[in-house]
């Protein structure tokens, strides 16, 4: 409990007791889901949502490359609308120094009302809650800090929160989400860091109280992604080229978050030269069933977009497996061979996966 208020305590109490009954009274005190960001969003005219979007029910959010931009250089932030990434992150953690924070915050402010950003999901990444640092990041881009207030189209769609240990991480965080909303009707994605041997035990638990939260609409939680770097040290790991170390982890964050059906983006590739180290980890991501992979430099952005996209020899397969799926159902036939394979329910499925990334990704 070290650290923690009398009042968080007791919210942390309140939240276990409410767990999978009713509302928490102090921080999930609204009861229907309102009117989330999602649907202003698609009135907006960005690409990938409709107006019958909710993120209670989801649109497909694509994030096969998900790019660090650090948000005390103003030249790199300026970059985001043709950076071709699916996701850009508007970096305030360990990419931004200590004494850089504030520029940070500032810069980015200035960015989300300025910039002209279309089909490209921009997330913030605030500093952990045990840092100390989260709630000035919040309070300072989302809240009333740095000035005047920006409107729901000009905040960020997406909030990442890095180094959740606990439930109580979760719990801290939204608290101080809620406060600096201002009755305004916000409702961004949520993708939280495993990072450490205490986050990956909890998990699951940490799953289960945002999936509480997201509906009652104060975010949607929508992915995971591992923090492979701060992870090594953590449990004492030499970190390897081909990341052995890293195999238990790397397993069971992707099969956790596909439990609670929401998506997993892989480790970082730090090694900005090696292209070839980069293909061969991004296929190996996606082949695990990682949606996507984190970016630190536009070099990467080619390379890891190719690996989390089906090709069209895939489609093309996944596409005639599922008429043929058809075609034998409708003459009573069960299972049947197709290019060689016997093709059952398990295949099926896997081939509506790749039409469904297919589907969801922004045309180049
Ligand atoms: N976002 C936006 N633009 C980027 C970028 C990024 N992450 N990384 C590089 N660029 C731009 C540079 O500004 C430069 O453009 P310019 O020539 O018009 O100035 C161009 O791409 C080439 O960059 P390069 O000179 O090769 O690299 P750099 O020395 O400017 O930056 C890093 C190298 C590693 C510092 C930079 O890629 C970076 O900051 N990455 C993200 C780090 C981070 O946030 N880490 C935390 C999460 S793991
Ligand atoms: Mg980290």
């Amino acid at each position: 409990m070290k650290g923690m208020s009398v009042r968080y305590f007791s919210h942390l109490l309140q939240s276990v007791q409410h767990f999978g009954k009713s509302p928490c009274s102090l921080c999930r005190h609204v009861t229907s889901p309102k009117p989330c960001w999602a649907s202003l969003f698609a009135v907006n005219n960005h690409g990938f949502f409709t107006k019958t979007d909710h993120a209670q029910d989801g649109p497909f959010v694509p994030r096969r490359t998900l790019m660090y931009v650090p948000g005390h250089d103003p030249r790199k932030l300026g970059k985001i609308p043709n950076l071709g990434v699916d996701c850009a992150v508007l970096e305030c953690e360990d990419g931004v120094a200590l004494n850089k924070k504030e520029d940070a915050r500032k810069n980015i402010k200035e960015a989300l009302s300025s910039l002209q950003i279309d089909n490209i999901d921009v997330a913030l990444r605030v500093n952990s809650v045990s840092s100390g640092m989260m709630e000035d990041d919040l309070t300072a881009i989302i809240g009333q800090g740095l000035g005047s207030t920006l409107g729901v189209e000009q905040l960020p769609h997406t909030i990442l929160l890095p180094k959740v240990d606990s439930v109580e991480d979760l719990i801290i965080f939204t608290d101080r989400l809620q406060a600096v909303k201002l009755g305004r009707d916000y409702c961004p994605y949520l993708i939280t860091y495993v990072e450490s041997a205490q986050g990956l035990m909890n998990m699951k638990d940490v799953l289960h109280h945002a999936t509480e939260y997201s509906k009652d609409g104060v975010y949607k939680i929508d992915g995971v992604v591992f923090g492979s770097d701060d992870f090594c040290a953590d449990i004492g790991a030499e970190r390897t080229l081909d990341a052995k170390e890293l195999t238990y982890a790397r397993q069971k964050i992707v099969m956790v978050a596909k439990a609670f059906r929401i998506q997993a983006i892989d480790m970082v590739y730090v090694d900005i030269h090696d292209k070839e180290g980069l293909r061969v980890q991004s296929e190996e991501g996606a082949r695990k069933g990682y949606t996507g992979k984190q970016v630190i430099h536009p070099g990467q952005v080619a390379v890891v977009e190719a690996a989390f996209t089906p090709s069209p020899a895939r489609v093309e397969w996944a596409t005639e497996l599922i008429q043929g799926f058809d075609e034998h159902q409708a003459s009573g036939k069960g299972a049947f061979t197709f290019r060689g394979q016997m093709i059952d329910m398990p295949l099926l499925r896997q081939a509506k996966n790749v039409l469904q990334i297919v589907k969801n990704v922004h045309p180049r």
